[in-house]
């Protein structure tokens, strides 16, 4: 496998030179500058700070991905886009987050793992992939770069003065050269290359030269990782054995690497000088100093791959694992599963910094991250680990919830709209017109953080529960049916006279209501000079109104009912007795009950403005019935329909008599009188 590192400016080719060394090889062209211009854009899109590290949230369910040169981001073509002037300026904020930069460079190690490729950006050679086949930092003046840019604009249109560009690239050059998180650097054992006065074809061609030396000289070595060797011991430590395998070339091996090694067990005491010894190679890798081959061996290879698929499984079903911790240091945890160690980057532990040093001889719950199958790494999560089981976790309690069931739960935070109840491993709302039948406006006057509560589940819409106290609490309505029922009796404290007639207190949520006329028998009673407020007064149950939650009263049902023996009807003619003059007429008295003689019906024999003109009071009248019912109290009687009565009756007897005098003198009569004297015959 090949890997081409190119970093440098920007302005100084490095994407150019790339794309075509890319095609020229037929390995994969990485640009990472596309991707720190992909989370710039997105972040851009969302309104994010950009200073600030807490809102880049969206990186893990960020997609990114290289197809056909062209650069894809969630699924969308983004190539354009990410070339704007406003990513452009603003590019180096995200590059110097160090979230965004872990986040990467660790996606850009992924993608680069398993094949040839060449990548450009600014810490290719230094942190992306150090052990990189060629390396180089390519590079030119500053005013040189700008006019490549300048031109590159000009083909989309965007016109810049070169005093502008160069500012611009100064400008970028010092943010990313200054900034603390992998600032731009060449790394050691690149090769410069200043292109100021090469054209494109020269600088191709200088590191194709590279790579083809480099190749060559890798080929005629002739190793592969995994390869079986045989070599020399010439030196062995407490820890390492060194080799010279085919003569000439350096072998190590580790401590770690050997099968069988016991923590603490000294190799020189098991090993020595001139044995001979076999293993398979486990990284080809560069000696520090002397830039020299150096083989990085092993004896538990083929154990290790094994157990290497083993992880990818594990990784692949998302299962949780629990390794032992047997190392913290300040990049993370050695741990331990099943005698294959693994790493756990620091990042991803779930804890504070404090408390990762009492990690050691811990279990932890880890998640594989990531399978390096070339150097036998296997990188793990707790973080990841956690988040899983806590939706595990979640995930069983909301499957263990159902509509109705009643739960007990805690206040944990109270809003404006209702209250957040903790029910253990999830949480539920409270919607405030949930609370209590009766409305609740003030939340936090009710409910306070800490309380305890008992709810019912009204609903689950995915991760969604709405609770429910009211459900729980008796309606104030059912209160009342049970405390009240249809003909009971009973001293109500009178809430308020209003014209319509009595409030009279039920419970703490309802009163009842006493309707004028159902205070006495008597029509005449004024009820509001008799009663005020605070009074208690005897009053029966008339009705109970579900649907709308009314309950009328009576206090006359309470007393004898004068009424129940009249049975009048329209036309009868009874007497009564004048009992006070009113307004619109008299009031009379029948029997136990009062009715009324309204002035109009007093006479038609001539014009009164009072009754007692013509009857006095205590006089006793002859009336006719004009209404009566006596289910609301309701007599009216007219003296004047009487005295008409009795003219008509006068002017009957007259016309009868008259009748009786005067012979009918029609031509009917006369026949008819005629028939009937031939058939008295
Ligand atoms: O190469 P470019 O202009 O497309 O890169 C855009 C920005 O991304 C650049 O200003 C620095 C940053 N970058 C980085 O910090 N590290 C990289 N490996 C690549 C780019």
């Amino acid at each position: 496998m090949v890997k081409i590192a190119i970093d440098g400016p920007a302005g100084s080719g490095k994407s150019t030179i790339s794309k075509l060394i890319a095609q020229k090889l037929g390995i994969e062209y990485i640009d990472t500058g596309a991707m720190y211009r992909a989370i710039t854009l997105k972040a851009l899109r969302i309104g994010i700070d950009l200073e600030d590290e807490k809102q880049y949230d969206f990186l893990e369910s960020t997609t990114l991905d290289i197809c056909n040169g062209r650069f894809i981001m969630d699924e969308k073509d983004v190539s354009e886009e990410i070339r704007s002037i406003e990513v452009t300026n603003a590019v180096s904020t995200p590059s110097k987050i160090s979230r965004v930069r872990d986040y990467l460079v660790a996606y850009q190690r992924k993608i680069s793992s398993s094949k040839s490729c060449i990548m450009d950006g600014r810490d290719i050679g230094t942190i992306v992939l150090p052990d990189a086949s060629i390396k180089i930092y390519l590079d030119a003046t500053i005013e040189c770069r700008a006019r490549r840019r300048m031109l590159e604009r000009k083909e989309l249109g965007i016109n810049l003065s070169l005093e502008e560009t160069i500012k611009e690239i100064e400008l970028r050059d010092w943010k990313d050269s200054t900034r603390k998180h992998s600032p731009l650097r060449c790394a050691e054992d690149a090769v410069v290359i200043d292109s100021t006065d090469l054209s494109i074809d020269e600088v191709v061609s200088r590191i194709l030269q590279l790579v083809y030396e480099r190749t060559k000289k890798m080929s005629t070595n002739a190793y592969k990782e995994g390869q079986n060797v045989r070599g020399m011991i010439i030196n062995v430590t407490k820890e390492v054995i060194y080799l010279t395998v085919d003569e000439d070339k350096k072998a190590v091996i580790y401590a770690n690497d050997l099968k069988g090694y016991q923590e603490g067990q000294k190799l020189y005491d098991t090993y020595y000088e001139g044995q001979e010894f076999e293993g398979s190679i486990k990284q080809i890798a560069k000696d520090k100093k002397t830039g020299e081959l150096l083989l990085i061996l092993s004896t538990k290879l083929e154990d290790e791959k094994e157990k290497l698929s083993l992880f990818e499984k594990i990784k692949e079903n998302d299962e949780i694992i629990q390794a032992k911790v047997i190392k913290v240091t300040s990049a993370g945890a050695d741990l331990d599963y099943q005698g294959f160690k693994l790493f756990l980057p620091t990042k991803y532990i779930d804890l504070k910094e404090e408390a990762l040093h009492s990690l050691k001889g811990q279990m932890l719950d880890v998640m594989v991250l990531y399978v390096n199958k070339d150097r036998l790494q296997v990188t793990v999560s707790n973080v990841m680990a956690m988040k899983k089981e806590y939706r595990l976790a979640k995930e069983k309690a909301y499957a263990a919830l159902s509509v109705g069931m009643v739960v007990e739960g805690e206040v944990e935070n109270v809003l404006g709209y209702g209250a957040i109840i903790n029910l253990g491993e999830v949480r539920g709302l409270l919607h405030h017109s949930e609370i209590d039948h009766k409305p609740v406006r003030n939340v936090a006057a009710r409910l306070k953080v800490g309380d305890k509560v008992k709810v019912v589940i009204i609903g689950i819409d995915g991760n969604k529960v709405s609770l429910s106290m009211k459900a729980l609490i008796k309606h104030p309505w059912e209160v009342l049916k049970e405390q009240y029922h249809i003909g009971d009796i009973f001293d109500g404290l009178v809430k308020k006279v209003i014209p319509a007639g009595l409030i009279i207190e039920l419970t703490d949520d309802y009163s009842g209501l006493m309707p004028r006329s159902e205070y006495s028998w008597f029509a005449n009673v004024k009820f509001d000079q008799e009663v005020k407020e605070g009074d208690k007064l005897t009053v029966k149950v008339m009705s109970i109104d579900d649907e709308k939650k009314r309950v009328s009263l009576s206090h006359r049902a309470t007393l004898e009912n004068t009424w129940a023996d009249i049975k009048l009807h329209r036309g009868d003619k009874i007497t009564v007795t004048i009992a006070s003059i009113i307004d619109k007429g008299a009031l009379v008295n029948y029997k136990n009950v009062q009715g009324f003689l309204p002035i109009n019906e007093v006479t038609a024999l001539k014009r009164i403005s009072k009754v007692d003109e013509v009857y006095p009071v205590d006089s006793t009248v002859e009336v006719m019935v004009q209404d009566c019912d006596p289910a609301v109290a309701k007599l009216r009687v007219s003296a004047k329909a009487v005295e008409i009565a009795k003219e008509r009756d006068t002017f009957d007897k007259y016309f009868a008599q008259q009748a009786k005098e005067v012979p009918t003198n029609t031509i009917g009569d006369l026949l008819e009188n005629f028939e009937l004297k031939k058939k008295e015959k």
